[in-house]
C-alpha cells in the first residue's frame, strides 16, 4: 500500500451519503475519467455509521468504497469526531463546549465538542475502534485522516470545568508547586496569588484582563489538549491497522495547535487551501500568502505534503465569492505542486444541495454535469501527471530558513505591542520580500539545526531563553547570517519581562547595539531612509545605540531623527542584521535583496510583480514553475538551462513549467 500511495496524484473529497446510491457508479466513472485516484470520505458521517449507540452500519460505506475501488479509486477515511451526532449530545450534553463568557454552545454546526470531556473521549474511542476493526483489511482503504481541521470552529477552545481541571493537571506537571507558579507568573500583582492549583481559572471573561503568563500557558495547554485528543485516535489506529497511514488536514498558519509537535505523530502532513479565502475579503489571499502557507505545511515534517482540500469553485455561505477565473484552478494546482504537494484532493467532488455548505462549490455544480471547472482540472491533471511522476517523493528544501515559533505567536497575540502587530503577519511580510526575489523558504523550529541554512530570519523573538540565545550565537559565530527584529529578548519563556540587561539582552553583543529607548508608533508612522531610499517605518521604533554595528537605515523624523533603525554587525564568522521597526514593503524588499547578495543566494530569476518562479527537483530533472497570478499576460526570460516547449507570453493566470534534465546542461523534453 505504501508503494501504491506514492502513485496517488489527484483526488476529491467525496460525500456519497449526500447523493442517491444510483449516482455513485457514475461519480466513480467520472472521477476515473478525470484522472482521480483517491477520495477522502466519511469525516462527518458519524450518524450514518452509528445511527444509535452501539449499532454500527458500515454497509453503505463498504459499498461506496467498493464501487470507487473498482474504478481504481482508493479511499482515505476520516474519523468523524468533528461531528458528534444529536443522540450523543442528548445523552451527554456536557460534551458541548463552553465559551469565554461561560456559555455552553449549542448543537447544530460542527465541532460542538469539548476535547477533554471524558464521556466524549469514551465515545470517540468506540467509534474509532469500530471503524478501524471494520476497515483494517479493506484493500481499498489506505489511510486515515484524524477528525477534521482540529482547532477550527472553536474560537477560544473550550473553557468548561473539565478543561479547567485538565489545565490544573497540566500546570502542576509544569510547575510542580503552587509557590513556583505564583513566583513565575507574578501573581502578587492584583492579589492573584493562588493557594492551590484548583483555584486557577480558565481565562473566561473578567472585568479587565487576565495575567499574560496565565494566558500563554492556557494557549500551550489548549494546543497540547488538541494533540492529546488526536493521539488517542492515532494510538487505536496504529494498533489495529498498522499498515494504513495517518494524516490530518492542517490549515496553514492556523494557530490553535503547534503543528510541528502535532506533525511528529502523523505519517504525512496535509493542508487545506482556499485561496479566495473563507471570509470573502477581496481579493482573497495574495499569492505570496498562499505560497507561505504551503511552504509552512511542507516544513512541518520537512517532507512533501498532501493537499487535502483544494478550492475547486466559488466559496460561499450566505454570500457567494467570485468564480475562480479561467486558469486559476489549474494555477492553484500547479502552485501547490511547486511548493511541495505530491497529491492534491479537490474540495469537493460535487456541490451539495443542502446544509450549511450548499454554496461552497465543488468541481461539479449542483446538477452534477461536468462544466468549466471539471474540464480545466482534467486538463491540468493530464499535464501535471508526468511531472509528478518524476518529482513525487523527492524533497526540495527552501534556500533560506525562517524560524517559526508558536510561543512567540501566542505571546504577541496576548500583548501585540501595537494593535496591528501580528507574529504571523510579520513573518508573512518578510516572506513576501523573499518571494518577490523568487527565493524559496524553509520554516524551522528552535529545536532544528540552524547550521544547514546560510540565512536565518527570526522576527519578533519576544520571548527568550538561554538555550535559544546560545543557538543564535553559535549559528552566527559559525558563519550564519541572522536577521532579528524589534521586540527581541523582551520576556522570559513564562511571559514575564526581563531586567538583567538592556534589550536585546544577551544578544546585544552579537547585534552590536543596545536599545536605549523605543517608541510605539500607535498614532503615526515615522520616516526612515535606507541607503538613501526614503520610506516609512511602522508600528514600532527601537532607537538603537550602536556599539560595534553599522547603521543601514536611520529615522528621518521624530525626536530620534538621525538615529539608526536598522543595523548590521559582524560577529564571529557571521553577521547579525537588526531591524528595529517594520519598514514598508518596498524598503524591506531592498533590504532582503542586499541580504541575499551578502549571503550568496540567488533567486530563480526575475519576474514581474505577481509572477512567481519556484523550483522542484525530480529524479530525472529539475522543474521550474512560472506562475502568473495576475489577470494580465506576462513575459519572462527563459531561465538559464531550462526549456519549455512554449515560449512567448504566459497568459492571465497562466503557468509554464520548464525542465532541466539532470546531467545535461540543457533542457529535455517538453512539459507544459
Ligand atoms: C474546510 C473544512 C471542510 C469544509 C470546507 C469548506 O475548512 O475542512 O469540511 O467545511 O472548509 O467550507
Ligand atoms: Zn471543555
Amino acid at each position: 500500500m505504501e508503494d501504491r500511495m506514492r502513485q496517488f496524484r489527484f483526488g476529491a473529497d467525496y460525500y456519497p451519503e449526500h447523493w442517491p446510491r444510483e449516482r455513485w457508479e457514475q461519480d466513480a466513472r467520472m472521477m476515473r475519467e478525470m484522472g482521480l485516484q483517491v477520495v477522502r470520505m466519511a469525516e462527518f458521517a458519524w450518524h450514518k455509521m452509528e445511527p444509535e449507540e452501539g449499532r454500527f452500519d458500515f454497509a453503505w460505506l463498504d459499498e461506496a468504497i467498493e464501487i470507487l475501488g473498482k474504478q481504481g479509486i482508493f479511499t482515505m477515511l476520516g474519523t468523524p469526531t468533528a461531528a458528534p451526532p444529536a443522540w450523543l449530545i442528548e445523552k451527554e450534553p456536557s460534551i458541548l463546549p463552553v465559551d469565554s463568557q461561560g456559555q455552553r454552545k449549542g448543537f447544530g454546526g460542527r465541532h460542538h465538542d469539548c476535547q477533554s470531556n471524558e464521556s466524549y473521549r469514551k465515545h470517540v474511542r468506540r467509534i474509532v475502534t469500530a471503524m478501524a476493526e471494520h476497515y483494517k483489511g479493506n484493500p481499498y482503504v489506505f489511510a486515515w485522516q484524524i477528525d477534521n481541521e482540529l482547532g477550527n470552529s472553536h474560537g477560544d477552545l473550550c473553557m468548561c470545568e473539565s478543561c479547567r481541571r485538565a489545565f490544573h493537571g497540566w500546570l502542576e506537571r509544569k510547575y510542580k508547586t503552587i509557590e513556583r507558579l505564583n513566583e513565575e507568573w507574578g501573581t502578587v500583582f492584583w492579589s492573584q496569588t493562588y493557594d492551590r492549583f484548583e483555584q486557577i481559572p480558565a481565562p473566561r471573561q473578567t472585568p479587565t484582563v487576565h495575567n499574560p503568563s496565565l494566558l500563554l500557558d492556557w494557549k500551550r495547554f489548549c494546543s497540547d489538549l488538541v494533540i492529546d485528543f488526536s493521539h488517542e485516535q492515532v494510538k487505536i489506529l496504529r494498533e489495529i491497522c498498522p499498515h494504513q497511514r495517518i494524516t490530518h488536514n492542517l490549515m496553514g498558519f492556523y494557530d490553535k495547535t503547534d503543528y510541528f509537535s502535532y506533525g511528529e505523530e502523523l505519517d504525512f502532513a496535509s493542508n487545506d487551501q482556499y485561496p479566495y479565502g473563507y471570509y470573502f475579503e477581496a481579493p482573497g489571499q495574495p499569492s505570496y500568502e498562499v505560497a507561505g502557507c504551503m511552504d509552512f505545511i511542507r516544513s512541518v515534517k520537512h517532507q512533501n505534503f498532501w493537499m487535502m482540500e483544494m478550492q475547486a469553485g466559488p466559496t460561499g455561505g450566505g454570500v457567494i465569492g467570485q468564480a475562480p477565473r479561467p486558469g486559476q484552478l489549474k494555477l492553484w494546482t500547479v502552485q501547490s505542486i511547486a511548493h511541495g504537494a505530491d497529491t492534491i484532493l479537490y474540495f469537493r467532488w460535487r456541490t451539495c444541495l443542502f446544509g450549511t455548505e450548499q454554496f461552497w462549490h465543488g468541481i461539479l455544480p449542483h446538477n452534477g454535469v461536468p462544466g468549466r471547472r471539471y474540464r480545466e482540472l482534467k486538463q491540468a491533471i493530464e499535464q501535471m501527471t508526468p511531472v509528478l511522476e518524476d518529482i513525487s517523493g523527492v524533497y526540495t528544501r527552501g534556500q533560506a530558513a525562517f524560524l517559526f515559533s508558536y510561543d512567540q505567536d501566542w505571546a504577541i497575540q496576548i500583548q501585540p505591542q501595537h494593535p496591528e502587530l501580528s507574529y504571523v503577519e510579520e513573518i508573512q511580510k518578510y516572506y513576501q520580500a523573499f518571494y518577490s526575489h523568487n527565493v524559496s523558504v524553509e520554516f524551522i523550529r528552535e529545536e532544528d539545526s540552524f547550521e544547514a541554512y546560510p540565512v536565518l530570519v527570526a522576527p519578533l523573538q519576544y520571548l527568550m531563553r538561554p538555550e535559544l540565545e546560545d543557538k543564535f550565537l553559535s549559528y552566527v559565530s559559525g558563519g550564519g547570517i541572522l536577521v532579528l527584529t524589534m521586540r527581541t529578548g523582551v520576556k522570559n519563556w513564562n511571559n514575564v519581562c526581563m531586567a538583567d540587561r538592556p534589550l536585546p539582552g544577551r544578544l546585544s553583543e552579537a547585534v552590536g547595539a543596545v536599545i536605549e529607548d523605543y517608541d510605539g508608533l500607535i498614532w503615526k508612522d515615522v520616516k526612515l531612509s535606507y541607503k538613501g531610499t526614503e520610506g516609512t517605518a511602522r508600528k514600532w521604533a527601537d532607537i538603537l545605540s550602536l556599539t560595534t554595528a553599522k547603521p543601514l537605515a536611520v529615522y528621518e523624523s521624530e525626536f530620534y531623527k538621525g538615529q539608526p533603525a536598522v543595523s548590521v554587525n559582524a560577529y564571529g564568522k557571521g553577521k547579525v542584521y537588526y531591524l528595529g521597526t517594520e519598514p514598508e514593503q518596498k524598503i524591506l524588499e531592498l533590504f532582503v535583496g542586499d541580504l541575499l547578495e551578502e549571503a550568496g543566494i540567488s533567486g530563480y530569476g526575475q519576474t514581474p510583480e505577481g509572477v512567481e518562479l519556484v523550483m522542484r527537483k525530480g529524479q530525472k530533472a529539475d522543474y521550474l514553475f512560472a506562475l502568473n497570478h495576475t489577470e494580465e499576460a506576462c513575459k519572462i526570460e527563459e531561465p538559464e538551462g531550462f526549456r519549455s516547449e512554449k515560449s512567448g507570453e504566459i497568459g492571465p493566470y497562466g503557468v509554464r513549467v520548464y525542465r532541466k534534465e539532470h546531467g545535461s546542461g540543457h533542457g529535455g523534453q517538453t512539459v507544459v
